[in-house]
């Protein structure tokens, strides 16, 4: 006779297609490795309901956002922890993404037939990043308020295109509310479309084997989900403690017309680039970086996916990982300093 419990999953199946979820993938997707973009995206949910909350509590107009932060973190509050885990969840989440890119690359997951997912996980990063780079200047604090001000520089770079960024693209909406926007609904929106793209292009062409060897053991796809829920405790609990013992930091309301502050730790190669070249450098260093992102099935086209055969690839990886950690420290250990004088100007 059929016990309560599978009678009610069965019943959920024929209405749900739950066992679909029982294809095969191989054993070594629940190595860390490899589990790295479920890792990224239980992090994205993690970020997605700790910014529901959190929007809760924020004031998105340049007058009150710096004190509605601010009044965030007074005393012991559940907004403080919200705020905390949504920060902390975003700075997992981007160094997941970056790691789980490195892993595609160093195996050559990205070869044929994959080459349009790795420019799908291309356009998944730049997505990233801006949510990152929004996300900052939301605090409208000094550093936030910087941050715009090179958005505001580069948009003018721009010239028309960049005609989003100006004051003068909707004079009574700030720019602040715009980023807003941005952040809460066309990055999240945006974001949401390549992911499904991402994972559909996984399920067509499976996970890659791994360099130099055949796939011979196969898991239930529902099993790796179980295993992914390991890890999404241990991100769990790492996010939590992060939150209550570091929380983030906001600075007092911004003062116009200085410039002191340095960017977040991501952006940190592009202002070596700004300091020696100005915000041009800054725009040309990002499209650089991007094009070669992007273009890299086109570059390494070869069906080798040996580390030992695939030498030439593997040093200019390492050589312009070396350079972006070489820029990123000097840029750490270098003052501050002004490079976008001439678009100081009431942004809000
Ligand atoms: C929003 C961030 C991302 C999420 C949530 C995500 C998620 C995933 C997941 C769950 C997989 C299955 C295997 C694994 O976890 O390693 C995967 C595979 C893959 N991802 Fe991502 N990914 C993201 C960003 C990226 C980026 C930035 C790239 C490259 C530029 C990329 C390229 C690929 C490729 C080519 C595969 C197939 C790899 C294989 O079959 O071994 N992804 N992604």
């Amino acid at each position: 006779m059929m016990s309560a419990g599978s009678g009610t999953l069965k019943a959920l199946d024929e209405r749900l297609g739950l066992s679909e979820l029982t294809y095969p993938v191989p054993q070594h997707a629940n190595t860390v490795a490899y589990s790295l973009g479920g890792i990224s995206l239980i992090g994205f949910v993690v970020l997605f309901i700790s910014g529901v909350l959190l929007a809760q509590y924020y004031h998105p107009m340049p007058e009150f956002a710096n004190d509605s932060v601010r009044a965030m973190m007074q005393g012991i509050r559940t907004e403080r922890f919200v705020r905390g885990v949504h920060y902390w969840s975003a700075q997992v989440v981007l160094l997941s993404i970056l790691l789980h890119m490195l892993r595609v690359f160093f195996t050559g997951s990205f070869k044929k037939p994959r080459e349009a997912n790795w420019i799908v996980g291309v356009g998944l990063l730049a997505t990233t990043v801006g949510l990152f780079f929004t996300g900052t200047v939301l605090k409208w604090d000094q550093e936030g308020f910087e941050a715009l001000e090179h958005n505001v520089a580069i948009g003018e770079l721009l010239g028309g295109l960049g005609h989003w960024f100006a004051h003068a693209f909707a004079e009574n909406v700030s720019i602040l509310l715009r980023l807003y926007i941005a952040h809460v609904s066309i990055l999240p929106g945006l974001l949401l479309l390549l992911l499904g793209l991402h994972f559909w292009l996984i399920k067509k062409h499976g996970v890659s084997a791994r360099p130099g060897t055949a796939v011979r053991v196969y898991l239930p796809f529902s099993s790796h989900v179980k295993h992914l829920g390991k890890y999404a405790l241990v991100l769990l609990g790492v996010v939590l403690a992060l939150a209550v013992l570091l929380p983030p930091a906001v600075g007092p309301a911004p003062v116009e017309g200085i410039e002191v502050t340095k960017p977040p730790w991501l952006f940190l190669p592009l202002f070596a680039f700004e300091n020696w070249i100005g915000v041009r450098g800054l725009f040309w260093a990002t499209i650089v970086f991007f094009t070669l992102l992007t273009i890299v099935p086109f570059l390494d086209r070869s069906p080798d996916v040996l580390p030992s055969r695939r030498g030439a690839a593997f040093v200019a990886a390492l050589v312009l990982l070396l350079a972006l950690a070489a820029l990123g420290i000097l840029a750490w250990v270098t003052p501050g300093a002004e490079h976008v004088g001439g678009v100081f100007r009431a942004l809000a």
